[in-house]
């Protein structure tokens, strides 16, 4: 034991140097994006899964969860919007990859916003007050980080493909101010 801890020690500084110093010289491209979307997508998916199982009669284990997971989609797409702004301009087929990705996700995450809707009775019958304000949070949160990768991805589409990134926003976007104003 005594020896692995002391080959950590001996070993973390060459692998903090490992992991710090190449990823600023890596060009953040293409696929970095859309490892990016695949790792959203995943998030998402949790996010959906627990709202569809979270009782309407509450459960705070549940609900914090759910706050968590919320997190991590957030998180998520502040790491794509940093890797799609670092890739810049994509050509018309890339730019197509990436969108069609993301409208193939619209209608999972349009039913996550109808959902925590559904289920806010789950998030105000709890015993201790604050959920149902985290909750809000949560998505207020969620649309600003969509909203900027949404802007990301229009300031780098092509002229060609500029309509469906916008069409795409303002898709999302109409669906968060429907959830965040049944949270108001
Ligand atoms: C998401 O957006 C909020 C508000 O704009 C910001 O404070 C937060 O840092 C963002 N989340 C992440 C994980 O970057
Ligand atoms: C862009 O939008 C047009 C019009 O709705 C559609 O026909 C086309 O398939 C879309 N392209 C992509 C890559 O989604």
């Amino acid at each position: 034991m005594v020896r692995y801890i002391s080959a950590f020690i001996v070993l973390l500084p060459a692998v903090v140097a490992s992991i710090t110093s190449p990823i600023k010289l890596l060009p953040r491209d293409v696929a970095q994006v859309k490892a990016d979307l695949a790792d959203l997508s995943t998030k998402i998916d949790t996010m959906d899964a627990a709202l569809t199982a979270y009782p309407t009669t509450g459960n705070l284990i549940q609900a914090l969860a759910i706050h968590n997971d919320a997190v991590a989609v957030a998180s998520s797409l502040t790491k794509a919007t940093s890797d799609v702004t670092s890739t810049g301009p994509v050509s018309d087929s890339d730019s197509a990859d990436i969108l069609n990705i993301l409208q193939g996700k619209v209608p999972t995450i349009q039913r996550t916003l109808v959902t925590i809707v559904d289920k806010k009775s789950g998030f105000t019958s709890l015993p201790i007050g604050g959920i149902p304000a985290l909750i809000k949070q949560d998505l207020i949160w969620l649309d600003g980080n969509t909203t900027a990768l949404s802007n990301a991805l229009i300031k780098n589409a092509p002229a060609s493909l500029l309509p469906n990134a916008t069409a795409l926003k303002n898709t999302v976007e109409s669906a968060f101010d429907t959830a965040i104003a049944a949270y108001s």
